[in-house]
């Protein structure tokens, strides 16, 4: 009994949190205020961010265009539009909320945490920051 009643309690909580996570999912990609707080170690590290623009080259230009528009040569395919990393929309957020969500994603968008290292993850934020338009 007590392990029918354990399975019927991890079955239920394991539906919540799927259900939870779709939702999360579908709704809008939006990083929690907490993530204002997180600091770029690598931050104005030119090293660093050269090391974040080959990384943008193969990880995320497919989508996200070379230059960053959004026009990479998978855009067209997928069901919602890349975001252009030169928009006001994008650089107006914290080098946080960039980093949180790399390292999350929001389908089409894969996560990149088990992908990338924490490091690689903040060169990309730096290199991101290259991408506003001057
Ligand atoms: C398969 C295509 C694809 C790849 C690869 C990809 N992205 Fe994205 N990215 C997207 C899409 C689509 C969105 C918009 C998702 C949404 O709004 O639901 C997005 C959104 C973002 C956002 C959110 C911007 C905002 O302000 O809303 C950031 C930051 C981002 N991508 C960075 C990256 C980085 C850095 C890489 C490479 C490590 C990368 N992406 C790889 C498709 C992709």
């Amino acid at each position: 009994m007590r392990r029918l009643i354990t399975s019927v309690i991890i079955f239920f909580s394991a539906s919540t949190f799927f259900s939870e996570a779709s939702v999360a999912q579908s709704g809008k990609f939006v990083a929690p205020s907490w993530t204002d707080t997180l600091v770029n170690p690598v931050k104005n590290n030119r090293e660093a961010t050269l090391g974040g623009k080959h990384l943008y080259q193969t990880d995320c230009a497919p989508c996200h265009g070379n230059e960053g528009k959004g026009n990479g040569i998978a855009a067209a395919g997928l069901s919602v539009p890349p975001v252009d990393h030169t928009s006001a929309a994008v650089q107006r957020q914290s080098d946080g909320a960039l980093f949180w969500m790399i390292t999350n994603g929001h389908l089409p968008m894969p996560s990149f945490k088990l992908i990338l290292t924490t490091q690689q993850r903040w060169e990309l934020v730096s290199f991101i920051r290259t991408l506003k338009k001057h």
